[in-house]
């Protein structure tokens, strides 16, 4: 099975998580889209969505699916995400479609967060995956510094800005081994929006397809 079969697959498998009546938070990303393009079948327990980008609330709403606000939505239920990777503790790394500042303030108000990868994500260690970090311009080179002092290699994505108006860094050769710590000290760095980490609040439930089968941790 190809990855994109997997993606499919696993999208497929997240379906069983909503519940009736339900505020759903939506993530973004190629098995976040792979997972909206399924919604016709569960449409009628949806009562609205909180959206983590501008992508996805218009591939929400392409679907006759209400988008609401998250201030309108109070505590979500389920939120669903995919990832860049996963350790066992299901710590993640997120941001590689660069929606991880609204990912994560999504995920941070969601009682449960239901997480989509295939196998090829699951690591030992994270870091392997370049760290996004989104980033307020001004702050480029300072952010930037300090990413070269903890043994990274930052390298600005070309050609892109937020849905919040900003810049994002991807942080090579990091190896992640304390998540929770690292996530904390990127968050107090001036400049730092968001970091792609999300240890502090991670997924309550991965879901990780191989060959043959979904695996639920
Ligand atoms: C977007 C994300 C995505 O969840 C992550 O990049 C995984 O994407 P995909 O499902 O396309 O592999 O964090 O900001």
């Amino acid at each position: 099975m190809d990855q994109d079969e997997k993606k499919i697959k696993v999208a497929e498998a997240a379906l069983e998580y909503i519940e009736n009546n339900e505020i759903l938070g939506i993530g973004s990303g190629s098995t976040v889209n792979c997972f909206i393009e399924m919604l016709d079948k569960v449409k009628s327990k949806i009562e609205a969505v909180v959206s983590s980008s501008e992508k996805t609330s218009q591939l929400v709403k392409s679907k006759n699916i209400k988008v609401i606000e998250l201030r309108e939505a109070g505590k979500i239920s389920v939120y669903i995400d995919g990832a860049d990777e996963s350790n066992k503790f299901k710590q993640l790394i997120k941001g590689g479609g660069g929606a991880l500042t609204r990912e994560k303030i999504v995920a941070n108000s969601s009682s449960k967060f239901i997480c989509m990868i295939d196998d090829s994500k699951y690591v030992g260690v994270l870091g392997k995956f370049p760290l996004p970090i989104e980033v307020i311009k001004m702050a480029q080179s300072s952010v930037a510094m300090e990413m070269i002092k903890l043994g990274g290699r930052p390298i600005l994505r070309e050609n892109f800005i937020t849905d919040n108006g900003n810049i994002i860094l991807d942080v090579h050769d990091l190896e992640i081994n304390e998540p929770i710590k690292l996530e904390k000290f990127l968050n107090n760095i001036p400049g730092v929006v968001t970091n792609g980490l999300f240890a502090i609040r991670c997924a309550d439930k991965l879901l990780i397809a191989d060959d043959k089968n979904i695996e639920v941790i």
